[in-house]
């Protein structure tokens, strides 16, 4: 039976199967001839670390096929490794060449490729170290945010990818029709859905009316943003973790918010040694210690306006000038973040004017019970907000926002029938993995990103 190199490789397996036959499958990574035998080292992408395999005598005969880039099956013992790289190797008995590569064609060369290029052959680099790498912790990520909300009895609710509303009112969707492209485009009698529809931005206002059913939920699907924005920290298709609460105010929000991130931190440091240990070392110097403060350090929380005088104060100066009132551009959040409080904040109570219209009003009249958590390298990784619960509050702010009550008609209704107090946040996964792997692009951290002009694969 086939054995994962994870598996043989794990400290208490290595007694279990040494100087035993066992069979292993894998992409070959490298060949050293030593004349009389021949080093191979063959990765199955279970782990970061590839198997010596030591061929010898007859086994010797495959070598000119064994290229790097070529998948292999081989049967042998594995025993103590003499080497000082490895504790233990494979000594091949049987080989079984599965796939060729052909090492004049192979794009992916043994020297250190640019994250650009590997982008042009999305198919080819998740069998690269980093890309590798990036994989394992997204997973780990995905089930450490299962396990969080699981067991703190959060229900996973999936909410729609096609819808009619616009969730953050900022009109940045992608359009879903049927239509021919050169019939009028809006002719919705002949469209699918008879009336306009688009890829979703937020699971948040489905969301919302499941909390206010089932107490807390969470959302853990890809949102879509027609926005241009050709920067290192968006995507136009992303995943999105949208917890609810029902009951729960701002303070509540923050709590989680924080809980959460420091979840998710601790459990990739504790699960994701091997993976996080190589971007420490080679994507970003100090990473370990900058997770292990963010586990068990408490964040920063202050509010907007305090927000607004700190970067004041400083004296620094920004290419976006700053007052109160105006939307913090990512060079502030960083400044915040990384220079100032040198680990996570949470800014609380942003003016209304720059908030989505669910958000709810505070006594002052001027701001609104928004949150946002703001972390070194990133900036924004979380928005959230308490939701206006009360209806006369919510029509007025649908109005002066110019969107249409009839669009919003169910929505409306959640505060006419049992409203209650409920707030949540929307945590950017890719921001997320951008945070825990110290990788500077955001095009890096997801199997095949899509941005401005880039659909690929
Ligand atoms: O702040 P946003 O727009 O909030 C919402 O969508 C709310 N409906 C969430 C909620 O309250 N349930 O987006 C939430 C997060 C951001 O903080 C950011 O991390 C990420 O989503 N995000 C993006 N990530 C990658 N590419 C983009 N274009 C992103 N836009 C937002
Ligand atoms: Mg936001």
């Amino acid at each position: 039976m086939r054995i994962k190199i994870k598996n043989l490789l794990h400290s208490q397996s290595v007694t279990t199967y040494l100087n035993k036959k066992v069979y292993v499958c894998g992409w070959v990574k490298t060949v050293r001839d030593q004349n009389t035998f021949a080093f191979v080292e063959v990765g199955d992408g279970s782990t970061l670390k590839n198997l010596q395999v030591i061929l010898k005598g007859a086994t010797l005969e495959y070598l000119p096929k064994l290229t790097t880039g070529s998948s292999v099956g081989i049967q042998g013992v594995l025993i103590e490794s003499p080497g000082k790289n490895q504790n233990i190797e494979l000594q091949a008995e049987e080989i079984e060449i599965f796939g060729g590569c052909d090492p004049e064609k192979y794009l992916l060369q043994k020297k250190r490729h640019s994250f650009e290029f590997l982008r042009t052959i999305a198919h080819l680099r998740p069998r690269t170290n980093t890309q590798g790498a990036v994989a394992r912790i997204r997973n780990a990520m995905a089930f450490a945010t299962h396990v969080f909300f699981q067991n703190n009895g959060f229900l996973y609710v999936h909410t729609p990818i096609i819808t009619s509303s616009d969730c953050e009112g900022g009109g940045s969707m992608f359009r879903v029709t049927t239509l021919n492209p050169l019939a009028s485009q809006n002719d919705y009698e002949n469209d699918f859905f008879k009336k306009p529809t688009y890829l979703t931005v937020s699971g948040q206002l489905e969301g919302e009316i499941y909390a206010l059913a089932l107490s807390d939920i969470y959302t853990f699907g890809p949102t879509f943003r027609a926005e241009n924005s050709n920067t290192s920290r968006h995507l136009a298709e992303f995943w999105m973790v949208e917890p609810e609460m029902s009951f729960c105010d701002l303070a509540g929000n923050v709590d989680l918010a924080e809980n959460y991130l420091k979840f998710v931190t601790d459990y990739a440091l504790k699960n994701c040694c091997e993976d996080l240990e190589f971007f420490d070392k080679f994507i970003e110097k100090g990473l370990l210690n900058r997770l292990r403060q963010v586990a068990e350090t408490s964040f920063n929380k202050i509010t907007y306006t305090d927000a607004i005088h700190i970067i004041k104060k400083s004296g620094k100066s920004f290419e976006f000038p700053i007052s109160w009132g105006v939307d913090l551009q990512s060079e502030h959040e960083r400044f915040l973040a990384e220079e100032y409080f040198k680990n996570p904040v949470i800014l609380t109570d942003y003016p209304a004017g720059i908030k989505a219209f669910y958000m709810r009003l505070n006594d002052d009249q001027k701001t609104v019970a928004a949150m946002d958590v703001l972390v070194p390298k990133i900036g924004e990784i979380i928005g959230g907000s308490q939701r206006e619960e009360r209806l006369s509050f919510l029509e007025k702010k649908i109005e002066e926002n110019h969107l249409r009550k009839e669009d919003y008609w169910w929505y409306l209704q959640l505060r006419e029938f049992g409203s209650a107090p409920h707030a949540g946040f929307g945590l950017g996964f890719e921001r997320l993995l951008l945070f825990i792997t110290g990788m500077e692009n955001i095009r890096d951290i997801i199997p095949f990103p899509r941005f401005p002009a880039h659909a690929e694969f």
